[in-house]
């Protein structure tokens, strides 16, 4: 499969992109071009997320193949003081970085099933269990990772030519060193992920809009 990933340069897209690439081709669309190098091919789109038919522009500009799969793996993590504290514009800064760039990308996979070239685009969006427990101190995270899922729900509810899916993760990601671990919490590791991810997109149809991946 040719397979798109946005969060390319994160923890999980990083990860993800070295895990598939032995067997798929993967493109990344960053937004700067990445200093070292990257398990995937960089395609360079500064203004994916306020212009997503740029990226469609880009990749055939560049000549790849159709799009079989995208994978948004977006978003970011923090633990800090409470949601309200923070203030509105942190608020703000975490829709930005959230809920937006899944907007957009949804908007990408819906404007690669537009440009045709392959069979239903398969969408797969990487969540958290922040989405599904209240996350003290990463509590903006919590509400747009639960708005996520309702996303890609009205968005599945809105086209033919999407296969929407969501992977929720429900422990931490073994190797970010962001997650607070004391008192022997338990991570799932990027090979678990990276066969949960090409499961679901090799065969949307064998699962549900949201899947959860537990420990
Ligand atoms: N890390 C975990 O332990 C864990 C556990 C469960 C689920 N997840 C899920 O995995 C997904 C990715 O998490 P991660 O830990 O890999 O995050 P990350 O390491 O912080 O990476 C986030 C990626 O999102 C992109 N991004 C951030 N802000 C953006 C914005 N405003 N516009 C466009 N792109 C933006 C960044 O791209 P640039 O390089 O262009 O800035 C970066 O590549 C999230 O949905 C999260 O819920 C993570």
């Amino acid at each position: 499969m040719h397979i798109l990933i946005f969060g390319a340069s994160g923890h999980v897209g990083s990860g993800l992109a070295q895990h598939l690439s032995a067997d798929h081709r993967i493109t990344g669309i960053v937004r700067s071009q990445p200093e070292a190098k990257t398990p995937y091919t960089p395609v360079v789109v500064p203004e994916w997320v306020e212009r997503p038919q740029t990226v469609v522009d880009e990749l055939g500009r560049v000549g790849t193949p159709p799009v079989d799969a995208v994978i948004a793996a977006v978003g970011g993590w923090y633990v800090d003081i409470s949601m309200i504290a923070r203030g509105v514009d942190s608020f703000d800064a975490d829709y930005g970085s959230y809920l937006r760039g899944h907007f957009a990308a949804c908007a990408v996979s819906e404007a690669l099933a537009e440009a045709g070239g392959s069979d239903r685009i398969r969408h797969l969006t990487l969540n958290g269990v922040a989405s599904v427990e209240p996350c003290a101190g990463s509590g903006a995270i919590s509400v747009f990772g639960a708005a996520q899922e309702m996303l890609l729900r009205v968005a599945a509810e809105e086209t033919d030519s999407v296969h929407y899916r969501e992977l929720k993760v429900m422990a931490p990601i073994a190797g970010d060193d962001r997650n607070d671990l004391s008192g022997g919490v338990e991570t799932i590791g990027l090979t678990t992920v990276a066969e949960a991810v090409i499961d679901i997109v090799s065969r949307p149809e064998d699962h549900e809009l949201s899947t959860q991946l537990n420990v």
